[in-house]
């Protein structure tokens, strides 16, 4: 990825941060993007700081004209688009009764628009370079789990147009990498559904089952650069994307269990019931 111009999108924390390090590490220039521009500053400065090139930019995928303005900005600082990388996400918890239409559509405002924003803004500038395309989905594009079905929908959505535009893309050399990680180190779990991070709430997943940020994103660093067409991530993300591929009656059973040991808990419940 050496010289490699890469927008990175949800870059001031989690994934899309330690995308960044990893990327600058191997050479790329990076435009980092998110709403955050003090993080986004921080991180940028760090990176100049160790001789690395990075700028960052404010952008809400969720506006429309923001994506677009951030492509223009990373050409006019480095003249080129290799990459783009749309990793910017959150999580709605809760079960379906509990939640209302508008917290579906701000889901999918973000997780799903912001996604397709990104790629329209990007897709101009990706087909001069015969660029690659990654989008950051989750496990939760393969396996539905209880009071997640906002973000589950979301999830498959994107693993939807992944497939539909690599085909799209083929002849003109852009690559479409689907990236879905499991549980990996970042804010996402400490915040509520308004977005809003409790820096002193407990992550209830167990440790053990949370890969770090760094790891996460070297495996996907690697995918990007080989083109690679989806990559799970994380050894957990793996065995529960290949148990619903091929066993899907033991997931259902697994979230069927799940579900009940958590229903009876729904705060924890609408917090901790993704599996990434
Ligand atoms: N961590 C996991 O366990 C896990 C598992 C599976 C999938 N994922 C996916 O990985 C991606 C990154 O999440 P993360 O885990 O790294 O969580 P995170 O630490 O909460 O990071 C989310 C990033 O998205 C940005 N973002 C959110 N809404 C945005 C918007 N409207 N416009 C621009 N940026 C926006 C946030 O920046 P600002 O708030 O500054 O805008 C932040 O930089 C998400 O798509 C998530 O669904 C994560």
């Amino acid at each position: 990825m050496k010289d490699n111009v890469a927008l990175i999108t949800g870059a001031s924390s989690g994934i899309g941060e330690a995308v960044a390090r990893e990327l600058v590490r191997r050479g790329a220039k990076v435009v980092l993007c998110a709403r955050r521009t003090d993080l986004l500053e921080k991180v940028a400065a760090e990176l100049r700081a160790a001789g690395g090139s990075a700028i960052a930019v404010a952008c809400d995928v969720t506006k429309d004209g923001d994506p677009e303005a951030a492509v223009a900005r990373a050409v006019a600082e480095y003249g080129r688009l290799d990459t783009v990388l749309a990793n910017a996400g959150f999580a709605i918890a809760g079960r379906i009764e509990a939640l209302t239409l508008d917290d579906y559509r701000r889901q999918f405002e973000t997780n799903v628009f912001g996604t397709i924003r990104t790629l329209q803004a990007a897709l101009p500038e990706l087909k001069k370079t015969k660029g690659r395309i990654g989008v950051v989905g989750s496990v939760n594009g393969f396996v539905g789990t209880p009071a997640t079905s906002a973000y589950c929908a979301s999830k498959f959505a994107v693993r939807g147009l992944c497939d539909a535009i690599r085909h799209e893309l083929k002849a003109s050399g852009v690559s479409v990498t689907h990236i879905a990680p499991g549980f990996v180190a970042s804010e996402i779990r400490i915040k509520d559904n308004q977005e809003t991070v409790h820096r002193h709430a407990k992550d209830a997943t167990p440790p053990w089952l949370v890969a770090s940020a760094e790891s996460a994103a070297r495996e996907i660093v690697n995918a990007l650069s080989r083109r690679k067409r989806e990559q799970i991530v994380t050894f957990h993300g793996k065995v529960f994307v290949f148990l619903e591929r091929h066993f899907s009656w033991l997931v259902a059973q697994l979230a069927g269990v799940v579900d009940a040991d958590r229903r009876s808990d729904r705060k924890r419940a609408a917090r901790h019931g993704r599996v990434g």
